[in-house]
């Protein structure tokens, strides 16, 4: 599996259940921050003349390589406004490119944190997105959603376990 972690920030709560859920998991662990990644354009150069590639020559290609050689994707993130990181959003919209079917039986798994609890209607939102998202694609769907308030180190300790049994349940 790829893990993409969401968060602009270093280190903190994405960083730390994303790297955690990697190691459990065995997977790749990249930052969507480091990643020079531009918005889809709309162009639909990838649907006609680039068959499955798209215009941008930027770090998208080696993220969608990466998917292509893994059995699915992990996305970690901050939720922002009952959504994911903007960071997030640019490499979903890039996977437009990817021709139909080819994500098929691989596993996307979400995990979102934010400071609101786990039973807060971000999460409910989030999953049931996703989970349109998953059902187009063909993909097998795992989603988590914890409440990480600032400087709480029991809700994070809690996170991080809850994101160890769910890397149980996928590897
Ligand atoms: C722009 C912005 C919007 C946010 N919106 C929400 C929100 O809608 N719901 C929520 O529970 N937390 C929200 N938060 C809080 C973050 O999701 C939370 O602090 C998260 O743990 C940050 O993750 P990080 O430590 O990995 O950066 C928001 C934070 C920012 C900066």
């Amino acid at each position: 599996m790829i893990v993409i972690a969401g968060s602009p920030r270093k280190g903190r709560y994405s960083d730390r259940i994303a790297s955690h859920f990697a190691e459990l998991t065995g997977s790749s662990l990249i930052f969507a921050r480091d990643l020079n990644v531009g918005p889809c354009r709309a162009c639909n150069y990838c649907k006609g003349k680039g068959d499955g590639e798209c215009i941008q020559k930027d770090d998208m290609g080696k993220v969608i390589n990466s998917i292509m050689n893994e059995d699915g994707i992990a996305l970690v993130s901050p939720v922002y406004w009952w959504q994911t990181t903007g960071q997030i959003k640019l490499v979903i919209d890039r996977l437009y490119s990817i021709r139909e079917g080819a994500l098929r039986g691989k596993r996307l798994v979400v995990i979102m944190n934010g400071e609101a609890e786990a039973s807060d209607a971000e999460y409910r939102i989030l999953r049931e997105q996703f989970s349109e998202m998953a059902s187009y694609l063909g993909m097998e769907y795992s989603f988590l959603g914890v409440g990480t308030p600032e400087g709480n180190e029991d809700a994070l300790e809690a996170a991080l376990k809850a994101a160890g049994n769910l890397a149980l349940t996928v590897k």
